[in-house]
């Protein structure tokens, strides 16, 4: 096939996923990436605790400020922009990894399908979160690799060093493929840790803490701090635990789909019969990595990104050794079932699957333009519901008074602690009477932005309220304070007035035994 035809089948695929993936998939998506971006060349934007503490790099989310820069420079910084062309631009490093995976793959026509075909990368390789640009370089990084017995070039340890920095867990990873090239490469060890590992390590870690100081405005070295929040002080398992083998039974299986069987097919010929050193390099990586993350009790289907290009490539391996005996009538057969058990739940967790919580921006954004007050005053809005349901400041850029629920981990080590969102939801009314007192009006928020499910458990609060929009966001929901839908309500100015003057007369009613 052409370079030029792949190339473009390639783009078409990833360019059009920016359009299809419409739904929600991960809070990491906008709080950790686009947000961030958006703060750096705005000034407005919500930093979460974790840039507080400075345990996440600057490196992702400045690629992202440059783009904002230069639309801000050229004055059309408009929403739309500010939405797509980040989205796009991960689209097109994930395309350029996609080629990269051909190339790696000496080009079988295998490996362009299963890279097209694989429902999470389609799901994922446009979205804006860090575990996808990971993914991307992994598979640039093993591409060029010396996989080939002459081949010495390491220009791939760039890209290894840049990713065991923005993402530590990235070394467990790389590590087997590492010891792998020590062994291979004809070069002493020492001369090539020092002259080659170290080196790179250091010129390239040295330039990231520069970036990362600079815009967290003060020395500081994020993957140590990282390391010591989630390992030694296990913040990570405040985010809820799921059993050790969580992605041996579901998450592998989810992510890879019926690819689990040709997967797993391929642990066991090679096991059986070649042993192929880099085969079982890249196969110690991704067991050891499944390994490591089946330690923390913090697991996500996106943490085995990391991992999926090297799967991707085993499954490759093992269909084209497998389709070479067989006949074209069982090769489309496969083909076909493959396609179709991959297209199904691309397409509905890409466009149907929790779309409410971003579909809501459009409303919100429209809000923040255009809404005030009796009294002239802009829009208010509060998300009552469980943290980071939506995107933020990227997603409506306009400075207006925006409010959510936080769900900060017990970072000063408080006794008994519990979360806001966790209090909200304990008893949401009583939450509500102690924070979101009705008089002065203007106190309450203008908008609320909510889940069909809380809706009956604030009515009280609500009554003041009017509903304006409703959008349609799951069949299934994945948490109790999820919901179906997700609806804005409006401040119902005659509403609100009404109950001022009640208060006003009970207080007078209250008097008048007092001045008997
Ligand atoms: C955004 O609004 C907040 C609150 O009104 C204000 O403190 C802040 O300075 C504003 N930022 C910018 C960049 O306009």
């Amino acid at each position: 096939m052409s370079t030029i035809f792949v190339i473009f089948l390639l783009l078409f695929v990833r360019i059009a996923s920016v359009f299809l993936v419409q739904t929600f998939f991960s809070p990491d998506e906008y709080w950790q990436s686009v947000e961030v971006s958006h703060r750096m060349v705005f000034n407005y934007g919500h930093l979460t605790w974790e840039w507080i503490q400075g345990i996440r790099s600057y490196f992702y989310p400045t690629l992202f400020a440059a783009i904002y820069k230069v639309l801000d420079i050229l004055k059309i910084d408009s929403r739309v922009f500010l939405i797509l062309l980040p989205r796009i631009f991960q689209a097109l490093i994930s395309t350029y990894a996609d080629y990269r995976f051909y190339n790696w793959c000496n080009r079988k026509k295998w490996s362009l399908f299963i890279i097209i075909t694989s429902w999470f990368w389609f799901y994922t390789a446009s979205r804006t979160l860090i575990n996808s640009f990971e993914a991307s370089l992994t598979t640039i990084a093993l591409s060029f690799f010396p996989w080939n017995k002459f081949d010495e070039n390491t220009g791939f340890l760039w890209i290894t060093a840049l990713l065991s920095f923005i993402r530590p867990t990235s070394i467990v990873t790389w590590l087997p493929l590492c010891i792998y090239h020590v062994k291979k490469s004809k070069y002493p060890v020492w001369e090539l840790l020092i002259k080659r590992y170290l080196f790179i390590g250091l010129v390239t870690g040295g330039a990231l803490i520069a970036l990362d100081s600079f815009f967290h405005g003060s020395f500081i070295v994020t993957p140590y701090e990282f390391i010591k929040i989630n390992v030694f002080e296990g913040i990570a398992s405040f985010y809820g635990t799921h059993p050790f083998y969580w992605y041996f039974s579901t998450g592998l299986p989810a992510i890879l789909g019926i690819g689990i069987v040709p997967f797993y097919l391929s642990i066991f010929t090679t096991i059986k019969r070649s042993w192929d050193q880099s085969t079982i390099a890249i196969m110690t990586s991704i067991i050891l990595t499944i390994f490591m993350y089946s330690l923390l009790p913090h697991k996500e289907f996106r943490f085995l990104l990391q991992i999926l290009p090297l799967c991707l490539y085993c499954i490759t391996q093992f269909l084209s050794e497998w389709s070479r005996t067989k006949s074209s009538l069982v090769i489309w057969f496969v083909a076909i079932v493959i396609f179709i058990s991959n297209a199904v739940p691309a397409g509905y967790l890409g466009f149907v699957h929790q779309q409410g919580t971003i579909k809501v921006m459009d409303q919100v954004s429209s809000i923040a333009n255009n809404y005030k007050t009796q009294d002239g005053h802009p829009a208010k809005i509060f998300f009552m519901m469980p943290c980071h349901s939506t995107p933020f400041y990227s997603h409506v850029h306009k400075n207006i008074t925006m409010r959510f629920l936080t769900c900060e981990p017990n970072l000063n080590n408080q006794l008994n602690y519990v979360d806001e969102a966790d209090k909200f939801y304990e008893a949401p009314m009583k939450w509500i009477r102690s924070h979101l007192p009705v008089h002065p009006v203007n106190a309450l928020p203008t908008h609320v932005v909510v889940f069909d499910t809380l809706v009956p458990m604030i009515s009280d609060f609500l009554s003041l309220y009017k509903p304006i929009e409703i959008f349609f966001h799951a069949d299934h929901l994945v948490s109790q304070r999820a919901g179906h839908n997700v609806l804005i309500y409006e401040r119902n100015e005659q509403e609100v007035k009404k109950k001022e003057e009640e208060k006003v007369i009970k207080q007078k009613d209250q008097k008048v035994p007092d001045e008997l």
